[in-house]
């Protein structure tokens, strides 16, 4: 008997027919998970869940299925997942890292030009109607080229934004927990600080760091406090990073000059303050939303679970120590 998958959500043809060539696949084709109820009778006898960041597989969910030999996610980040609990079990855990980078850097450095430059406000601003005449001081935003970036994070996401601030001429700092090599350094030009001068000193500081338990609230008031009131806060990591309460307050009293947020403290809700202002954008989690590269990320999460059925690690594991004990 094939061995049986549950995916959670939508992911292309191509990928399903990857799949059935060895398992067995109960699948949930729409965008959103199923409810909780229903999510679990499709859970029933699976050795594989092909999941993503928005499904919560918790401690209870896993010690309620501890039959299954994988828990895939199609993604890079696996907050989502308690990984220590599912170690405990036996389950491997994979993520879909390096596939997105690309996609997620063409976000973020996006997300700072549209806010720099007040692209969203500009495009409401025409489809109000409101565009008269040529305005000489109209919706005027703020130069990217030649400015600095504080990257706080420099693994690949990191650099990836890094090497799309040198083509603006941009001056690049970074904090990372450790200095990347120094041939790294040198080719993206830039120049790790500790994280007070990285916030005085950048006109835009950019998140790219893993949500865990050292990491929330990264940034909250006292480190917003220290960014110039005309620098900007970019977040296409995860949105408790940042403490938002503070970042509202913070961006009420103009300490700072606005935000571009692709994630949220408690996603899919957005704080009604953060919804009124025109110097914040807001966008519904989706970093990596290219089809290819979404694409891309179910293929490598399939692949994870396929070399599980092949008695093979998966390439993407992140708890190797269920085949070492
Ligand atoms: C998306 O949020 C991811 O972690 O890939």
């Amino acid at each position: 008997m094939k061995p049986q998958v549950f995916v959670t959500r939508k992911i292309p043809e191509s990928i399903l027919t990857l799949l059935r060539k060895v398992c067995e696949v109960e699948y949930f084709p729409a965008d959103d998970h199923p409810p909780p109820n229903e999510f679990l009778s499709h859970m029933e006898n699976k050795q594989a869940i092909l999941c993503c960041s928005a499904d919560p597989i918790d401690a209870a969910f896993l010690s309620a299925h501890s039959q299954l030999k994988i828990v895939a996610t199609r993604a890079v980040g696996y907050d989502n997942i308690d990984v220590g609990t599912a170690t405990r079990y036996g389950i491997a855990v994979t993520n879909t890292p390096g596939v997105l980078t690309e996609a997620t850097a063409d976000c973020a450095f996006g997300l700072l030009i549209a806010i720099a430059r007040r692209i969203v406000e500009s495009d409401i601003y025409v489809r109000e109607k409101r565009w008269d005449r040529l305005r000489i001081a109209l919706l005027l935003g703020s130069d990217v080229g030649g400015r600095t970036l504080g990257i706080i994070g420099m693994g690949r996401i990191g650099q990836a934004v890094a090497r799309r601030a040198l083509g603006f001429g941009m001056n690049v700092l970074y904090h990372n927990r450790s200095q990347v090599k120094p041939a790294i350094e040198q080719s993206l030009n830039a120049t790790w600080c500790e994280l007070p001068d990285l916030l005085r000193q950048s006109d835009f500081v950019s998140l790219h760091i893993p949500l865990t338990a050292d990491t929330k609230h990264f940034l909250g008031q006292k480190e917003l406090g220290m960014m110039s009131s005309n620098a900007f806060l970019i977040n296409t990591a995860r949105g408790p990073v940042v403490d938002e309460q503070a970042l509202i307050q913070s961006l009420e009293k103009g300490e700072i000059a606005g935000a571009a947020l692709d994630v949220f403290e408690f996603e899919p809700a957005v704080p009604q303050e953060l919804l009124n202002m025109k110097n914040v954008i807001l966008q519904p989690h989706n970093g990596s939303g290219s089809v290819q590269t979404r694409t891309r990320m179910a293929c490598m999460a399939a692949e994870n679970i396929l070399a599980v059925f092949e008695n093979a690690p998966p390439p993407n594991l992140l708890n190797p120590e269920i085949y070492t004990r």
